[in-house]
């Protein structure tokens, strides 16, 4: 098997920087690609977090002028990954979120942060690190996504380009006068490279210049492409449909493993299902609910966007209280949907607990210990977190679009599909529909075998990186031999 050697680019890298789903996948797949024959180096920003957690630091390059301040390629590693960390304090060295303020408001020179991002990352691309020099060079959503239109533009041979699309909600767009400061050429204002409905769009230039663009699920891959899933892009994704392809996500197995989680109160495996009610007794506690085991707890861990469906859960809060459930939220966003799920809590003791804030600990208890996971997106390119109930033996109740569709196999599905239920599928995405699977899903934990069946079908599902890491292994020799 030919070495492949890959630069990932991202802005989020777990356990560094995480403030979402790209953040597992891009802290996950190079160690999953490393049995697969593939050398992958990732390049991130160097934010506070990032270079207190950096070690065995070595300085590649320094430049006293890198897009308006002193800046440094360093090289070094953190949790077996081998990383490139673009060191420019005026761009990174910021506290919190590494998109928005304080406030909550983007950097406003989000534009010039991330072309910086992809400019080095084009240049490595060129072996501006002779001792790694990558075949290809894969860029993760709109922040790396000049990577592509750079190697494009500066007409030199170049390695292969990958584009991934984690969310086609966040587009980076921005002024066309930015151009003059990032080193692109004014032509590059045009329809058919950056220029979007008069701005230009960083996302855009990955999926007009990437040799290959991936999603994180096939039925994403085909939402994508129509007018209302490509929200604004879906022309240029059906022009390039031959190049793209939905490569479902995977979850870490280490970090998401019940029998050794250090995080949980009990652990167990699918033979100690009966373990996981000591989980639920602590989570009850935690969140300030009643302490009852036959009580069927619902969790839900997620940011608080319009994407996660989260407003159609509030409507549904009269049904989950009618039919003598319970609800643990854990999430952060939206400061509406914040007050309203803290109101709903004040108004409900002892059976709607809410926390707000980012808890990656809580998280894993939420998968311990509740008996049905919550993900009722309008949208969801793949979700990872009902891969994780999947693990813990939480039972997944979620709408049917993007990767929830792939992932889940609907009680009602079993036999056509041929694989066993693995929990609940509702469409269309309405607190109707949602309100109807919760009482479905109530019948069905009233009944023990039903809800063992579905734990434990969902306990064999392997929803490890092991065979999706494959797929992006073959995608990039393909690329290479296409090229040579
Ligand atoms: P997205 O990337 O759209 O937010 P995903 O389901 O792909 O959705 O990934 C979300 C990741 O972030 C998961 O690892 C989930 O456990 C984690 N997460 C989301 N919200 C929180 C929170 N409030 N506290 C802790 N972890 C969270
Ligand atoms: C995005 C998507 C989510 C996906 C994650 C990782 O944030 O919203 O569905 O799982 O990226 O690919």
């Amino acid at each position: 098997m030919t070495p492949v050697r890959v630069l990932a680019v991202a802005s989020e890298v777990y356990p560094l920087v995480k403030t979402g789903g790209l953040a597992d996948v891009a802290g996950a797949l190079p160690v999953a690609l490393k049995t697969h024959g593939v050398e992958m180096r990732t390049l991130l920003p160097g934010y506070p977090d990032v270079m207190r957690l950096l070690s065995g630091t070595e300085e590649l390059r320094r430049w006293p002028d890198y897009f308006g301040g002193p800046g440094r390629l360093l090289a070094g590693s953190h949790a077996g990954l081998d990383l490139f960390v673009l060191d420019v304090p005026h761009l990174y060295a910021r506290p919190g979120n590494p998109y928005v303020t304080a406030d909550g408001v983007d950097w406003p020179d989000n534009g010039v942060r991330f072309a910086a991002l992809s400019r080095v990352a084009a240049d490595i691309g060129h072996a501006l690190v002779p001792a790694f020099v990558p075949d290809v060079v894969h860029a993760h959503d709109w922040q790396a996504g000049l990577a592509p239109a750079y190697l494009h533009y500066d007409d030199r041979p170049r390695p292969g380009t990958v584009m991934t699309i984690h969310n086609m909600a966040y587009q980076g767009k921005f002024a066309p006068a930015l151009l003059g400061s990032i080193g692109l050429p004014w032509h590059a204002f045009n329809v058919d490279a950056l220029e979007y409905f008069g701005g230009i769009s960083f996302l855009k230039a990955g999926l007009r210049f990437a040799d290959r663009i991936t999603t994180v699920s096939p039925t994403y891959a085909k939402e994508i492409q129509s007018d209302e899933g490509g929200m604004g892009l879906g022309g240029l994704l059906r022009q390039r449909s031959d190049v793209l392809s939905g490569i479902l996500n995977g979850v870490d197995t280490e970090v998401w493993n019940p029998q050794t989680d250090p995080h949980i109160a009990y652990r167990f495996d699918a033979e100690e299902l009966t373990f996981r009610a000591a989980n639920k007794a602590v989570l009850q506690q935690q969140f300030n609910l009643d302490s009852s085991d036959e009580t069927p707890l619902l969790g839900v861990i997620s940011r608080l966007s319009w994407q996660k469906g989260l407003d159609l859960l509030l409507e549904a809060i009269p049904t989950i209280l009618r039919e003598g459930m319970q609800l643990a939220l854990l999430g952060s966003g939206d400061r509406d949907l914040q007050d309203r799920y803290q109101a709903a809590a004040r108004a409900n003791p002892g059976r709607i607990g809410v926390v707000i804030g980012y808890d990656e600990i809580l998280a894993h208890l939420i998968q311990a210990g509740s008996d049905a996971l919550i993900v009722p997106s309008r949208f969801e390119p793949c979700g990872l977190t009902q891969l994780c109930a999947l693990r813990y033996g939480a039972v997944p109740i979620v709408s049917r679009v993007g990767g929830l569709e792939d992932t889940i196999v609907d009680i009602g599905e079993a036999d056509t599909s041929g694989h066993d239920a693995t929990g609940f599928k509702f469409a269309p995405v309405t607190a109707d529909a949602l309100a109807g699977t919760l009482r479905k899903a109530n019948v069905a934990f009233h009944d023990k075998l039903t809800w063992r069946r579905l734990q434990r079908s969902g306990l064999a599902t392997d929803v490890s990186w092991r065979n999706r890491a494959g797929d992006y292994a073959a995608l990039y020799r393909d690329l290479m031999a296409r090229r040579s």
